[in-house]
């Protein structure tokens, strides 16, 4: 193993590590927060009693999740993105859409998935303190390219 691996391995395993992001009862009261994981941006909700973590722009095109609102789509509680209505299941992170039959609108629509599009994180409550830990990032998920770019915004000097 040379020097530039060793490196590596340590700056993934540090990345996967817990990151504290505030107080259980603040964040159960609040619904939803923002935090920066490990120079990721993530939003943390917290809906009928339980916590979900996920990147914070939306892999569509980087709306900013935690204005969505929350609802129930085939009894998946999903985030509403606010810019383009996609919707997105808390959990797993999955885009839902919705399939009709325009040969036969008496034909019910159906929920379908476009499979995992938004990565998401797990999150530990420890003594009253919620803590998230990044996802593997070792996949690419479509998300990513919404995290990295704001990321890249975030760290960009300012321009005078
Ligand atoms: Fe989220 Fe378009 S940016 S639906």
């Amino acid at each position: 193993m040379n020097e530039d691996s060793s490196v590596k391995i340590s700056n993934k395993e540090e990345a996967r590590s817990p990151v504290c992001i505030g107080r259980e009862d603040d964040i159960k009261k609040l619904r939803r927060t923002t935090a920066t994981v490990h120079n990721r941006e993530v939003v943390v909700f917290y809906h009928d009693g339980s916590f979900y973590a996920m990147d914070h722009r939306c892999y569509h095109a980087g709306g900013p999740l935690h204005l969505g609102e929350i609802e129930d789509f085939n009894g998946q509680p999903c985030i509403i993105c606010p810019w383009h209505k996609y919707k997105i299941t808390l959990s797993t992170g999955e885009g839902l859409y919705q399939t009709i039959n325009p040969r036969d609108p008496t034909v019910a629509p159906k929920w379908k998935s476009k499979g995992i599009k938004q990565r998401t994180h797990k999150v530990n409550v420890d003594s009253g303190n919620v803590y998230v830990t990044l996802s593997d990032l070792a996949d690419n998920i479509d998300s990513d390219y919404y995290a990295e770019k704001f990321k890249k915004a975030i760290n960009s000097p300012m321009k005078k």
